[in-house]
């Protein structure tokens, strides 16, 4: 799958959500997480991001490494303040935008973008 990096945060762009055919990327509160389950690897996010955010798993920078597991963090880890893990929605825009992030996101200083 495709992976949302760590230019993303406080951003959030969000041209990405606009050409993804199956509504696999779903937005929180400081990023956006691509579903790796519901990405179907077409690659038509990563050029319309512009701050270049979005990698093919297996390109990730080392620095990016560990969004690729975040990003999948984000629906099978419970995120703070949730009973239980999102999962497979199915569908970003019905879902809405969760005021929720993964705890490495949420950590992360303020002013890092
Ligand atoms: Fe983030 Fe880039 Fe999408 S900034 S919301 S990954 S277009
Ligand atoms: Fe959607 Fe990007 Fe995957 S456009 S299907 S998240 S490669």
């Amino acid at each position: 799958p495709y992976t949302i990096a760590e230019p993303c945060i406080d951003i959030k762009d969000r041209a990405c959500i606009d050409v993804c055919p199956v509504d696999c990327i779903y937005e929180g509160g400081r990023s956006l997480y691509i579903h790796p389950d519901e990405c179907v690897d077409c690659g038509a996010c990563e050029p319309v991001c512009p701050v270049e955010a979005i990698y093919f798993d297996a390109d990730l920078p080392d620095e990016y490494e560990k969004y690729g597991a975040d990003n999948r963090e984000f629906f099978t880890g419970v995120l703070p303040g949730r009973d239980e893990p999102l999962g497979s929605p199915g569908g970003a825009a019905e879902l809405g935008p969760l005021e929720v992030d993964t705890l490495l996101v949420q950590n992360l200083p303020e002013g890092i973008n």
